[in-house]
């Protein structure tokens, strides 16, 4: 099993006790850009945390990391003059890609179980305005970086943030996830999980070190 990359933690203890750390701490304060996000999300999905509401969560926050990528071969092109410099880049590049595809692997199982429930989406909603949302917050999220890489971090921490307290919020309010089984054709990709309480638990995780290391980039800011 090869699911190491993230250093996944499977434990139903250990998941439990990273719930009760993200419950007992404070959201970040968010910044004008993430607000105005999230007010347009609620009002468009509502308030209620549901498996459709999170799909529409991870088609966007894959973007940033799409939009530092493309930002970052373009630098490559410039500075392959200096390879160490533009290998310091690719290091970068290959960061912002595993963020990318745990983005992915989240977003599938969340699609695969909505259709094993077989819960109905309104077309327009869930997957045309998902689509244009992204596609305009990916525009956001290069320029802030092309300004300001900072502020593009910054934006991002804000979203990851949000995240991980919602999916954590998400299984304190529906104790009934501890009695379904978890049973995906992804789990040889993201790891294997005794129900779907815990494994909510794991993708809020997740999005607590997707929120780290955008922090930790504005902290030691090593490329540009
Ligand atoms: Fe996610
Ligand atoms: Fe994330």
């Amino acid at each position: 099993m090869e699911i190491d990359e993230l250093t996944k933690i499977h434990k139903h203890e250990e998941l439990k006790a990273e719930q009760e750390e993200t419950l007992k701490s404070r959201r970040r304060r968010y910044g004008l850009l993430a607000w105005l996000l999230f007010v347009t999300l609620d009002l468009f999905y509502g308030r209620k945390r549901t498996y459709s509401k999170f799909k529409v969560l991870e088609v966007i926050a894959r973007v940033p990391y799409q939009s530092w990528e493309h930002v970052a071969y373009i630098a490559m092109t410039h500075t392959y003059g200096e390879p160490g410099f533009a290998r310091r880049i690719f290091e970068f590049v290959k960061e912002a890609r595993q963020q990318q595809d745990n983005e992915q692997w989240h977003l599938l199982i969340l699609e695969e179980l909505t259709q094993k429930k077989n819960i109905k989406e309104n077309f327009f909603l869930y997957r045309i305005l998902p689509q244009f949302s992204a596609f305009f917050y990916y525009h956001v999220a290069w320029l802030l970086y092309v300004i300001k890489p900072a502020w593009s971090y910054g934006l991002n921490a804000d979203f990851e943030d949000h995240a991980e307290h919602e999916y954590m919020e998400f299984v304190k309010e529906n104790p009934e996830l501890k009695h379904e089984v978890f049973e995906s054709e992804f789990s040889q990709d993201y790891g294997y999980y005794q129900n779907l309480a815990d494994l909510f638990r794991r993708i809020g995780l997740d999005e607590r070190m997707h929120k780290e290391e955008s922090l930790n980039r504005i902290r030691n800011a090593r490329f540009p």
